[in-house]
């Protein structure tokens, strides 16, 4: 990336500013408060709203101010503008020379719309572009394994490995999706197979059933149907002895009620006849009644009287028995007609068989045309059964496929795992290298440091003299080289792993803590650094380094304001 102008207004202490970036080593000095550093937040921020030492967007607007704070950046192949004011404001905008402007849907949605476009983000930027002592490479040793790790993991080019990982955990997650539906399948189409089974198996059992009920009545047909004649025959010949049987039983009945009524009437006087002897018998008691004993002055005659006694009480009996035969006689007459009156029942049953047609043929042709029903249904439910059968191969087929992708996705996130620790392992030992490099070349070599990464941790080990040394044993001049040395190491492993150089590179305060002669050793860095480099900037206080540099911007405060000047 190489930056050509800057303009910014209302920017911290500058009012406005253009500024061309200019070729070599360049030293930004100035006064305490001036406005050394606040240029070298100008790029951070102008490309991702942050200063370079993490402060908010913010944070530069000009406390004096009443407009908003703008700031354009001029890079080879693009322009990047950033206007914080009021929200309406607030923009965040870039074209390519001489192309349209380019807006996301938001503010957030520009700055990754940027990001994109630039092929990095602000860490990376301030990594490969930028030290100072709170800068994330000068607090390397300082932090935790874990932090020293993860500052390393994002000094890597990762992107391969990254998309590879996102890409196959999409894919397995969609694999996994697959294979949960596969077996959700496998399972549907077993049971279905077992269903279909189980109907096929019943209703053949039912066809079973029919053929043999079917066979048995076609022989029960036939035989009645063979049989018809003689059976007719000796169904009416019995219906007819029935029938004789019951006419005979009534005769003998009538018979029997006729000669009761006979028997009956037999024991009946007529009226008249009784009526006479009545009349006879009255006759008789009266002439009997006359006669009187001459001796005892009693009635006369005493067998008379016995005998007009008996012949009364033989007269009442005939009476009552005559009555009582009389209403036997109704009695039983009643009976005989209803005897008479009764029809005989076998009679008509006579008929109704001797009518009776043979219907069995008939029976049997109908039932010829019928079809065994469960037949159908058997082949019915046999067709289902393979058909779930088929697909219940194909899911099991579908499933053995994808446990098979699953498998060699497996292989495929382990090689990239693999592949991701060899990025990083390789570029530890690469900055490692290029840090003991400098280390040797620059200051003697009286340090060295030795790193050793897992997954989650990276160790640094030092020496010093030979001796191993913890970072809290060096003294602040000691500290300064290392993270100095370290961060140049980083740099240059940024621009050699992310395919993006850094022309302008920015130290500010870089040196502090290194006495004079370290500086200046330390400046013979610088020098090698600025042939790497298109600009350096270099912010530096010492006045001994100060002389060594050709190339010099001043920053003063004018009216509170800053300026810069090249001297
Ligand atoms: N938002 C702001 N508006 C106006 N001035 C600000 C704002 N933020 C910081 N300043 C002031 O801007 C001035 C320049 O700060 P800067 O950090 O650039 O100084 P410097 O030249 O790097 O000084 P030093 O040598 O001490 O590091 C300081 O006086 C600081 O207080
Ligand atoms: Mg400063």
């Amino acid at each position: 990336m190489r930056v050509v102008n800057l303009q910014l207004e209302n920017f911290g202490s500058y009012e406005k500013l253009e500024f061309s970036f200019d070729r070599g080593l360049i030293l930004i000095q100035g006064p305490t408060g001036a406005g050394k550093s606040t240029l070298c937040d100008a790029i951070p921020w102008i490309l991702f709203g942050k200063t370079a030492k993490g402060g908010a967007v913010d944070e530069v607007r000009s406390w004096a101010a009443t407009e908003p704070t703008k700031g354009i950046v001029w890079l080879q192949d693009i322009t990047v503008s950033r206007t914080r004011g009021a929200a309406k404001d607030n923009d965040l905008v870039f074209w390519p020379t001489g192309g349209e402007p380019t807006r996301g849907k938001d503010m957030a949605d520009t700055q990754r719309l940027l990001n994109q476009r630039l092929g990095f983000d602000l860490s990376l930027y301030l990594a490969g572009a930028y030290y100072h002592e709170f800068s994330q490479t000068a607090q390397f040793f300082t932090a935790s394994a874990n932090v020293r790790r993860m500052i390393c993991e994002q000094l890597v080019d990762l992107s391969l490995a990254t998309k590879l990982t996102a890409r196959l955990k999409d894919e397995l997650r969609s694999l996994k999706k697959q294979q949960a539906e596969s077996a959700e399948n496998i399972a549907k189409h077993k049971t279905e197979v077992e269903t279909c089974r189980r109907l096929e198996e019943e209703a053949k059992r039912n066809s079973k059933d029919w053929e043999r009920l079917y066979t048995a009545e076609i022989k029960e047909l036939t035989a009645k149907s063979k049989n018809f004649d003689a059976a007719k025959r000796s169904a009416i010949k019995k219906l007819q002895h029935e029938s004789d049987a019951w006419a005979d039983a009534r005769k003998e009945e009538v018979k029997e009620l006729n000669q009761a009524i006979a028997t009956a009437r037999a024991d009946i006087r007529p009226d008249d006849e009784l009526l006479y002897e009545e009349r006879r018998l009255a006759e008789a008691k009266l002439l009997a009644g006359e006669l009187t004993c001459p001796t005892c002055g009693g009635p006369a005659h005493p067998e008379e009287r016995e005998r007009l006694v008996r012949w009364e009480i033989q007269l009442d009996t005939k009476r009552r028995l005559s009555q009582q035969r009389t209403a036997d006689v109704e009695k039983i007459e009643r009976q005989l007609k209803q005897a008479l009156s009764q029809i005989n029942p076998f009679a008509t049953r006579v008929t109704a068989e001797e009518a009776r047609e043979n219907t069995y043929d008939e029976q049997i042709a109908s039932l010829k045309r019928q079809t065994n029903p469960h037949r159908a249904r058997t082949a019915g439910y046999r067709a289902n059964r393979l058909d779930a059968s088929m697909e219940l191969a194909d899911a099991e087929a579908s499933l053995v496929k994808i446990e098979g992708i699953v498998a060699d996705y497996d292989v495929l996130s382990d090689i990239t795992a693999s592949y991701r620790s060899a990025s990083i392992q390789y570029t530890i030992e690469a900055i490692q290298a290029r840090t003991n490099a400098l280390l040797a070349g620059y200051f003697d070599g009286e340090m060295r440091v030795e790193f050793s990464a897992d997954d989650t941790n990276l160790d640094v080990s030092i020496t010093k003299d030979g001796n191993e040394a913890t970072y809290t044993q060096l003294s602040k001049g000691q500290r300064c080289m290392l993270k100095l040395c370290f961060g140049l190491s980083v740099m240059k492993t940024v621009a050699e792993r992310h395919a993006v150089k850094f022309e302008q590179v920015f130290l500010d305060e870089a040196l502090d803590g290194l006495d004079e002669a370290f500086k200046t050793k330390a400046y013979r860095m610088l020098e090698a650094l600025a042939l790497e480099h298109e600009s350096v900037y270099v912010v530096e206080h010492s006045e001994g380094l100060k002389a060594l540099f050709e190339n010099k911007l001043t920053a003063e405060l004018v009216d509170g304001r800053s300026q810069l000047c090249r001297s």
